[in-house]
Protein backbone atom coordinates (compact mmCIF):
# COMPACT_ATOMS: atom_id res chain seq x y z
CA UNK A 1 0.00 0.00 0.00
CA UNK A 2 1.33 2.87 -1.00
CA UNK A 3 -0.80 6.98 0.25
CA UNK A 4 0.47 10.25 -0.88
CA UNK A 5 -0.65 13.06 1.69
CA UNK A 6 -1.20 16.67 0.22
CA UNK A 7 0.76 18.12 2.81
CA UNK A 8 2.97 17.67 5.83
CA UNK A 9 1.38 16.20 8.65
CA UNK A 10 2.18 15.62 12.18
CA UNK A 11 4.45 12.72 12.91
CA UNK A 12 1.97 11.04 15.00
CA UNK A 13 0.04 9.75 12.08
CA UNK A 14 2.65 8.66 10.38
CA UNK A 15 4.49 6.63 12.83
CA UNK A 16 0.88 4.68 12.31
CA UNK A 17 1.53 4.21 9.19
CA UNK A 18 5.14 3.28 9.23
CA UNK A 19 4.37 0.80 11.59
CA UNK A 20 1.56 -1.12 9.96
CA UNK A 21 4.32 -0.51 6.62
CA UNK A 22 2.57 1.49 4.50
CA UNK A 23 4.81 3.68 2.39
CA UNK A 24 3.63 7.08 2.28
CA UNK A 25 4.85 10.29 0.37
CA UNK A 26 3.95 13.69 2.02
CA UNK A 27 3.56 16.58 -0.69
CA UNK A 28 6.61 19.46 0.47
CA UNK A 29 5.93 22.35 -1.45
CA UNK A 30 4.09 25.06 -0.05
CA UNK A 31 1.77 25.85 -2.45
CA UNK A 32 -1.52 24.49 -3.51
CA UNK A 33 -1.27 20.88 -5.89
CA UNK A 34 -3.22 21.91 -9.10
CA UNK A 35 -5.92 18.84 -9.40
CA UNK A 36 -3.91 17.81 -12.97
CA UNK A 37 -0.99 17.46 -10.68
CA UNK A 38 -2.67 15.48 -7.83
CA UNK A 39 -4.35 13.32 -10.32
CA UNK A 40 -1.34 12.57 -12.18
CA UNK A 41 0.69 11.80 -8.85
CA UNK A 42 -2.11 9.36 -7.44
CA UNK A 43 -1.97 7.49 -10.59
CA UNK A 44 0.94 5.83 -8.72
CA UNK A 45 -0.55 5.89 -5.52
CA UNK A 46 -3.02 3.25 -3.83
CA UNK A 47 -4.87 6.27 -1.19
CA UNK A 48 -5.06 9.21 -0.52
CA UNK A 49 -4.68 11.64 2.81
CA UNK A 50 -6.34 14.89 1.44
CA UNK A 51 -5.03 17.66 4.10
CA UNK A 52 -6.86 21.08 2.95
CA UNK A 53 -9.31 21.87 0.19
CA UNK A 54 -8.08 19.40 -2.47
CA UNK A 55 -10.99 19.40 -4.87
CA UNK A 56 -11.78 15.99 -5.01
CA UNK A 57 -14.49 16.64 -7.45
CA UNK A 58 -15.82 14.06 -10.24
CA UNK A 59 -13.47 13.94 -12.66
CA UNK A 60 -10.74 13.18 -10.25
CA UNK A 61 -12.92 10.37 -9.13
CA UNK A 62 -13.42 9.15 -12.41
CA UNK A 63 -9.48 9.38 -12.61
CA UNK A 64 -8.12 8.08 -9.60
CA UNK A 65 -11.16 5.12 -9.22
CA UNK A 66 -8.29 2.43 -8.28
CA UNK A 67 -7.91 4.39 -4.84
CA UNK A 68 -8.50 1.97 -1.89
CA UNK A 69 -9.23 5.01 0.21
CA UNK A 70 -9.49 8.30 0.50
CA UNK A 71 -9.19 9.69 3.94
CA UNK A 72 -9.72 13.48 4.37
CA UNK A 73 -7.70 14.91 7.16
CA UNK A 74 -10.73 17.00 8.26
CA UNK A 75 -14.30 16.72 9.58
CA UNK A 76 -16.02 18.42 7.09
CA UNK A 77 -15.66 17.09 3.38
CA UNK A 78 -17.57 19.82 1.38
CA UNK A 79 -14.43 19.05 -1.38
CA UNK A 80 -15.49 16.14 -1.96
CA UNK A 81 -18.21 14.49 -4.26
CA UNK A 82 -19.16 11.93 -2.08
CA UNK A 83 -21.93 10.91 -4.38
CA UNK A 84 -19.65 10.32 -7.13
CA UNK A 85 -17.14 8.44 -4.66
CA UNK A 86 -19.74 6.07 -3.12
CA UNK A 87 -20.68 5.38 -7.29
CA UNK A 88 -17.14 4.35 -7.74
CA UNK A 89 -16.99 2.33 -4.41
CA UNK A 90 -14.45 4.57 -3.30
CA UNK A 91 -14.51 4.75 0.85
CA UNK A 92 -14.24 8.51 2.55
CA UNK A 93 -13.39 8.92 5.81
CA UNK A 94 -13.11 11.85 7.81
CA UNK A 95 -11.85 13.20 11.61
CA UNK A 96 -14.43 13.73 13.34
CA UNK A 97 -15.12 14.12 17.52
CA UNK A 98 -11.01 14.60 18.00
CA UNK A 99 -11.46 18.26 17.01
CA UNK A 100 -14.69 19.68 18.64
CA UNK A 101 -13.28 20.72 21.76
CA UNK A 102 -10.74 22.97 19.77
CA UNK A 103 -12.97 24.15 17.36
CA UNK A 104 -15.31 25.25 20.17
CA UNK A 105 -12.74 26.73 21.50
CA UNK A 106 -12.24 29.12 18.74
CA UNK A 107 -16.11 29.89 18.26
CA UNK A 108 -15.88 30.99 22.02
CA UNK A 109 -12.80 32.61 22.06
CA UNK A 110 -14.64 34.61 18.77
CA UNK A 111 -17.49 35.54 20.96
CA UNK A 112 -15.46 37.49 23.28
CA UNK A 113 -13.11 38.89 21.10
CA UNK A 114 -16.22 40.32 19.46
CA UNK A 115 -18.52 41.48 22.60
CA UNK A 116 -15.28 43.30 23.90
CA UNK A 117 -13.86 44.84 20.37
CA UNK A 118 -10.41 42.68 21.61
CA UNK A 119 -8.93 42.83 18.51
CA UNK A 120 -9.78 46.33 17.43
CA UNK A 121 -8.60 47.33 20.37
CA UNK A 122 -5.35 45.22 19.69
CA UNK A 123 -5.09 47.16 16.60
CA UNK A 124 -5.02 50.54 18.35
CA UNK A 125 -2.21 50.11 20.51
CA UNK A 126 -0.31 48.77 17.45
CA UNK A 127 -1.53 51.67 15.77
CA UNK A 128 -0.42 54.43 18.68
CA UNK A 129 -4.22 55.05 19.16
CA UNK A 130 -3.90 54.00 23.07
CA UNK A 131 -4.92 56.98 24.06
CA UNK A 132 -7.03 59.48 26.94
CA UNK A 133 -9.44 57.72 28.73
CA UNK A 134 -12.94 58.01 27.46
CA UNK A 135 -15.33 56.09 29.88
CA UNK A 136 -18.00 55.74 27.17
CA UNK A 137 -16.25 55.26 24.23
CA UNK A 138 -15.74 51.28 22.94
CA UNK A 139 -18.03 49.65 25.31
CA UNK A 140 -18.45 46.14 25.10
CA UNK A 141 -21.01 44.02 26.15
CA UNK A 142 -21.53 41.17 28.75
CA UNK A 143 -22.28 38.04 27.77
CA UNK A 144 -24.03 36.52 31.16
CA UNK A 145 -27.17 34.55 31.38
CA UNK A 146 -27.53 35.82 27.51
CA UNK A 147 -29.30 33.30 24.71
CA UNK A 148 -27.18 31.29 22.91
CA UNK A 149 -28.53 29.61 19.68
CA UNK A 150 -26.85 27.00 17.71
CA UNK A 151 -27.56 26.19 13.89
CA UNK A 152 -26.64 22.98 13.73
CA UNK A 153 -25.86 21.35 17.30
CA UNK A 154 -23.63 18.35 16.71
CA UNK A 155 -20.30 17.71 18.63
CA UNK A 156 -19.11 21.04 18.31
CA UNK A 157 -22.17 23.12 19.00
CA UNK A 158 -22.21 21.10 21.92
CA UNK A 159 -18.99 21.71 23.35
CA UNK A 160 -19.86 25.79 22.16
CA UNK A 161 -22.84 25.35 24.33
CA UNK A 162 -21.30 23.62 27.20
CA UNK A 163 -18.25 26.22 27.39
CA UNK A 164 -21.48 28.94 27.06
CA UNK A 165 -23.59 27.44 29.89
CA UNK A 166 -20.50 26.68 32.74
CA UNK A 167 -18.93 30.13 32.02
CA UNK A 168 -21.85 32.41 31.32
CA UNK A 169 -24.70 30.58 32.43
CA UNK A 170 -26.19 31.21 28.81
CA UNK A 171 -29.36 30.09 27.60
CA UNK A 172 -29.01 27.57 25.17
CA UNK A 173 -31.54 26.95 22.11
CA UNK A 174 -30.79 25.39 18.75
CA UNK A 175 -32.26 24.78 15.35
CA UNK A 176 -31.68 20.84 13.99
CA UNK A 177 -33.81 18.70 12.52
CA UNK A 178 -32.97 16.10 14.49
CA UNK A 179 -33.46 16.90 18.36
CA UNK A 180 -29.83 17.03 20.38
CA UNK A 181 -31.09 14.66 23.40
CA UNK A 182 -27.72 14.84 25.51
CA UNK A 183 -27.82 18.65 24.74
CA UNK A 184 -31.70 18.74 25.87
CA UNK A 185 -30.28 16.87 28.79
CA UNK A 186 -27.03 18.07 30.22
CA UNK A 187 -27.64 21.60 29.14
CA UNK A 188 -31.35 22.45 29.14
CA UNK A 189 -31.02 23.45 25.43
CA UNK A 190 -34.34 23.65 23.56
CA UNK A 191 -34.94 23.27 20.10
CA UNK A 192 -36.32 25.69 18.25
CA UNK A 193 -37.99 27.07 14.51
CA UNK A 194 -35.59 29.06 12.41
CA UNK A 195 -37.41 32.18 12.75
CA UNK A 196 -37.38 31.98 16.94
CA UNK A 197 -33.47 31.00 16.57
CA UNK A 198 -32.86 34.56 14.27
CA UNK A 199 -35.05 36.62 16.72
CA UNK A 200 -34.36 35.11 20.28
CA UNK A 201 -30.45 34.85 19.86
CA UNK A 202 -28.17 37.12 21.39
CA UNK A 203 -25.20 35.09 20.31
CA UNK A 204 -25.85 32.86 16.98
CA UNK A 205 -23.01 30.41 16.29
CA UNK A 206 -23.10 28.30 12.87
CA UNK A 207 -21.67 24.60 13.36
CA UNK A 208 -23.62 22.95 10.68
CA UNK A 209 -21.65 21.49 7.70
CA UNK A 210 -21.68 23.41 4.02
CA UNK A 211 -23.96 21.48 2.27
CA UNK A 212 -26.18 22.63 -1.38
CA UNK A 213 -28.80 23.33 1.91
CA UNK A 214 -26.77 25.40 3.76
CA UNK A 215 -24.95 27.37 0.87
CA UNK A 216 -25.14 31.36 1.47
CA UNK A 217 -27.80 30.41 4.21
CA UNK A 218 -27.22 33.60 6.91
CA UNK A 219 -28.18 35.96 3.77
CA UNK A 220 -29.31 39.85 4.08
CA UNK A 221 -32.79 38.53 5.24
CA UNK A 222 -31.60 36.52 7.71
CA UNK A 223 -29.45 38.79 9.32
CA UNK A 224 -32.77 41.00 8.90
CA UNK A 225 -34.05 38.40 10.82
CA UNK A 226 -31.81 38.56 13.95
CA UNK A 227 -31.48 40.80 17.25
CA UNK A 228 -30.08 44.26 16.32
CA UNK A 229 -27.63 43.56 19.59
CA UNK A 230 -26.92 39.79 18.14
CA UNK A 231 -22.93 38.43 17.11
CA UNK A 232 -23.13 36.23 14.32
CA UNK A 233 -20.03 33.49 15.09
CA UNK A 234 -19.01 31.21 12.19
CA UNK A 235 -16.28 28.86 12.56
CA UNK A 236 -17.63 26.02 10.40
CA UNK A 237 -17.52 27.10 6.73
CA UNK A 238 -17.22 30.97 5.02
CA UNK A 239 -19.87 29.78 1.83
CA UNK A 240 -23.03 29.27 5.04
CA UNK A 241 -22.91 33.36 5.29
CA UNK A 242 -22.96 35.43 2.21
CA UNK A 243 -20.56 38.06 3.17
CA UNK A 244 -21.79 41.10 0.92
CA UNK A 245 -24.49 40.32 3.12
CA UNK A 246 -23.17 40.32 6.15
CA UNK A 247 -20.70 43.39 5.70
CA UNK A 248 -24.34 45.35 4.59
CA UNK A 249 -25.91 44.03 7.83
CA UNK A 250 -23.38 45.05 9.82
CA UNK A 251 -23.43 48.77 8.12
CA UNK A 252 -26.69 49.07 8.49
CA UNK A 253 -26.70 47.67 12.09
CA UNK A 254 -29.12 45.22 11.65
CA UNK A 255 -26.56 42.86 14.01
CA UNK A 256 -24.57 43.93 16.76
CA UNK A 257 -21.09 42.27 15.51
CA UNK A 258 -19.69 38.81 13.63
CA UNK A 259 -16.68 36.60 14.59
CA UNK A 260 -15.37 34.85 11.56
CA UNK A 261 -12.66 31.61 11.87
CA UNK A 262 -14.00 31.16 8.29
CA UNK A 263 -14.34 33.23 5.23
CA UNK A 264 -15.15 32.93 1.79
CA UNK A 265 -12.79 33.15 -0.12
CA UNK A 266 -10.21 31.59 2.24
CA UNK A 267 -7.67 33.44 2.59
CA UNK A 268 -9.01 36.46 3.14
CA UNK A 269 -8.00 39.62 1.01
CA UNK A 270 -6.25 41.58 3.66
CA UNK A 271 -8.51 44.44 2.33
CA UNK A 272 -11.42 43.22 3.41
CA UNK A 273 -13.80 45.62 5.08
CA UNK A 274 -14.49 43.03 7.67
CA UNK A 275 -10.93 43.73 9.01
CA UNK A 276 -11.60 47.81 9.64
CA UNK A 277 -14.68 46.95 11.34
CA UNK A 278 -14.41 47.52 15.80
CA UNK A 279 -17.13 44.87 16.22
CA UNK A 280 -15.43 42.16 14.19
CA UNK A 281 -12.82 39.57 15.27
CA UNK A 282 -11.76 37.60 12.07
CA UNK A 283 -9.47 34.34 12.31
CA UNK A 284 -7.53 32.27 9.51
CA UNK A 285 -9.14 29.27 9.95
CA UNK A 286 -7.36 27.70 13.25
CA UNK A 287 -10.56 26.00 15.04
CA UNK A 288 -8.26 22.71 14.68
CA UNK A 289 -4.91 23.99 15.52
CA UNK A 290 -3.41 22.66 18.34
CA UNK A 291 -0.80 20.14 18.94
CA UNK A 292 -3.37 17.83 20.69
CA UNK A 293 -6.08 18.22 17.78
CA UNK A 294 -3.42 18.07 14.60
CA UNK A 295 -1.70 14.48 16.37
CA UNK A 296 -5.33 13.29 16.78
CA UNK A 297 -6.73 14.18 13.50
CA UNK A 298 -3.43 12.64 12.31
CA UNK A 299 -4.01 9.55 13.82
CA UNK A 300 -7.66 8.95 12.45
CA UNK A 301 -6.48 9.66 8.82
CA UNK A 302 -3.50 6.93 9.24
CA UNK A 303 -6.20 4.59 10.87
CA UNK A 304 -8.61 5.10 8.02
CA UNK A 305 -6.13 4.20 5.28
CA UNK A 306 -4.63 1.02 8.02
CA UNK A 307 -8.03 -0.14 7.38
CA UNK A 308 -8.25 0.05 3.64
CA UNK A 309 -5.00 -1.54 3.53
CA UNK A 310 -6.39 -4.72 4.92
CA UNK A 311 -9.48 -4.10 3.00
CA UNK A 312 -11.74 -3.61 6.09
CA UNK A 313 -14.27 -0.65 6.70
CA UNK A 314 -12.59 2.69 7.84
CA UNK A 315 -13.24 3.45 11.26
CA UNK A 316 -14.14 6.70 10.59
CA UNK A 317 -16.20 6.67 7.46
CA UNK A 318 -18.16 8.85 5.49
CA UNK A 319 -20.17 6.87 2.89
CA UNK A 320 -20.45 3.38 4.70
CA UNK A 321 -23.14 2.36 1.91
CA UNK A 322 -19.82 1.40 -0.51
CA UNK A 323 -19.39 -1.78 1.81
CA UNK A 324 -23.23 -2.76 0.69
CA UNK A 325 -23.47 -5.35 -1.54
C1 LIG B 1 -11.80 22.00 9.55
O1 LIG B 1 -12.25 22.96 9.01
C2 LIG B 1 -12.34 20.68 9.40
O2 LIG B 1 -13.29 20.50 8.62
O3 LIG B 1 -11.83 19.76 10.05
Amino acid sequence: MKVFITRQIPQKGLDLLRSAGISFTEWAERRELEQNELINICKNYDALISVGQNKINKRFLQECRHLKAIAQMAVGFDNINVAEATMLKIPIGNTPGVLSKATADIAFLLMLAVSRKAFYMHKKIINGEWGFYEPTADLGMEMEEKTLGIFGLGKIGFEMAKRCAGAFNMKIIYHNRKMNDEAEKKLNAKRVSLDELLAQSDVLSVHTALTEETRGFFDYGRFAGMKHSAIFINTARGAIHNEPDLIRALNEKLIWGAGLDVTHPEPMHADNPLLQMPNVAVLPHIGTTTEETRDAMSKLAAENIIAASKNEQLPHIVNPEVYAS
